[in-house]
């Protein structure tokens, strides 16, 4: 019965019961950990090759400028292997260091003192910046715009991506909303990708500031978890049909490819708005790690079909986590109206929405008897959940014996606080 029907009495056994459970859980002092999308041990181990694959003796044979200064957008081979990754062409991509977010904070840094591109007025010269934030997200994209003091502004998201009618109009009428975040594919944490209609209403945007960019942070484009994957659009062909191309930032990185302390990182974009980035970069550093960016090529024989197969051994050991946590939700709460999720088709994350006013007091239980989760409202811009509802699951650090025990106390967690808020 859905705790929602039953009387008092019923209600009072029910909770009694879970609390029950919750004790000898509590009682047993466990330490487990479903906060961060972290890869695991045995995904790390998946690209151990890295290690060995330049040694000294390669390194009579090894052009000398990848030892040196110079090659400030990355090496050649680099970029073919990669830009692939954001459906771009080498051109239009330039690699990095090891980390995406670097990327994005700097991308957001350089639009704010020189502006979004030649000639516009750089954004701390704009007055009040807003920024399009889809809802639940990634906290560190809202960490960046918060910090450089944008408002942001929720926009709800479905199974298709973000409410467009939302963003068409707001983007239209006011000129000071700069920007939107966007996770196009298995989203940071919804887990869904973007529909066709999404791209291309995205790529027809009309906005009335004619230095809107959109942050396309394609982190999981490749982080497939089934045999019928998610398929996105290319949004840069879509804008391309457009004229509009120069509206968009692209970003992916192999921290969840290889190893995220020392992966290579790459933003695609525009020639123009390439230029633009590099005219600033050249002041910032001379280049990135090319050295690691040649390991990375080696590792992968240069062709980017490897990096897929790649991608599916990582499936292999992430599947049997993200079952436990889907069956484990459905067996437990589903047809219970305690809570909703989505199984996705990849990337890291489940996206958990309990009843109103319960993620605080489930994140708190669930801490309380050992299982760390994502803070609530981390998915939400200022930390602030409106409903109190959303809890993001990061299931691929833990083993899957300690996934099992940590969302066992999860669903506990879960009917304890709802039980008290229908109580209450
Ligand atoms: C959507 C999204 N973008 C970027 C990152 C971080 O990427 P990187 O390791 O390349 O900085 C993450 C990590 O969790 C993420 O979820």
């Amino acid at each position: 019965m859905r705790p929602q029907e039953m009387t008092k009495q019923e209600l009072a056994a029910f909770k009694a019961e879970a609390l029950k459970q919750y004790e000898d859980y509590k009682a047993l002092g466990l330490s487990l950990n479903m906060a961060r999308g972290k890869p695991g041990a045995e995904q790390l181990a998946l690209s151990a090759g890295l290690l060995d694959c330049l040694t000294a003796a390669d390194f009579a044979e090894t052009d000398k400028n990848i030892f040196n200064y110079g090659g400030l957008d990355g090496i050649k081979e680099a970029k073919e292997l990669f830009a692939p990754m954001l459906g771009l062409s080498p051109e239009n991509v330039i690699v990095f260091g090891n980390s995406s977010l670097n990327i994005m904070y700097d991308c957001i840094s350089r639009c704010y003192t020189f502006g979004a591109g030649k000639g516009l007025t750089p954004w701390k010269d704009c007055g009040k910046v807003k920024w399009l934030c889809p809802v639940p997200g990634y906290d560190r994209h809202f960490a960046i715009t918060e910090l450089f003091g944008f408002e942001m502004i929720n926009v709800p998201v479905d199974e298709n991506g973000p409410d467009m009618d939302m963003i068409e109009r707001l983007v239209a009428e006011d000129e000071s909303i700069k920007g939107i975040w966007c996770v196009p594919m298995y989203a940071n944490p919804t887990g869904i990708t973007y529909s066709d209609e999404t791209v291309r209403r995205m790529a027809a945007l009309k906005p009335a500031a004619k230095d809107f960019r959109i942050f396309w942070d394609n982190a999981y484009c490749i982080h497939h978890l089934t045999d019928t994957p998610d398929k996105l659009l290319n949004l840069y062909d879509e804008l391309a049909k457009n004229g509009s191309e120069d509206m968009v930032y692209m970003f992916a990185s192999t921290s969840k490819v290889t190893f995220p302390g020392s992966g290579v990182a790459v933003m695609g974009a525009s020639k123009a708005n390439l230029d633009f980035v590099k005219s600033t970069m050249t002041i910032q550093t001379i280049g990135h790690d090319k050295l690691n960016m040649l390991r990375h090529v080696r590792f992968f024989g240069g062709k980017f079909e490897n990096v897929t197969a790649h991608m599916q051994k990582h499936r292999a050991v992430l599947e049997p986590r993200f079952k436990v946590v889907v069956d484990t939700l459905e067996r437990e709460l589903g047809g219970t109206g305690m809570g909703s999720w989505h199984s996705p088709n990849g990337g890291y994350f489940v996206s958990f929405n309990g009843m109103n006013g319960t993620a605080k007091r489930i994140v708190q239980l669930c801490k309380e008897a050992g299982v760390t989760l994502t803070g609530a409202g981390a998915t939400f811009p200022y930390g602030k959940d409106p409903d109190d509802k959303n809890i993001r699951i990061a299931p691929t650090f833990p083993s899957v014996e300690e996934l099992q025990k940590a969302m066992d106390i999860f669903v506990l967690a879960v009917k304890l606080a709802s039980a008290e808020v229908l109580g209450a």
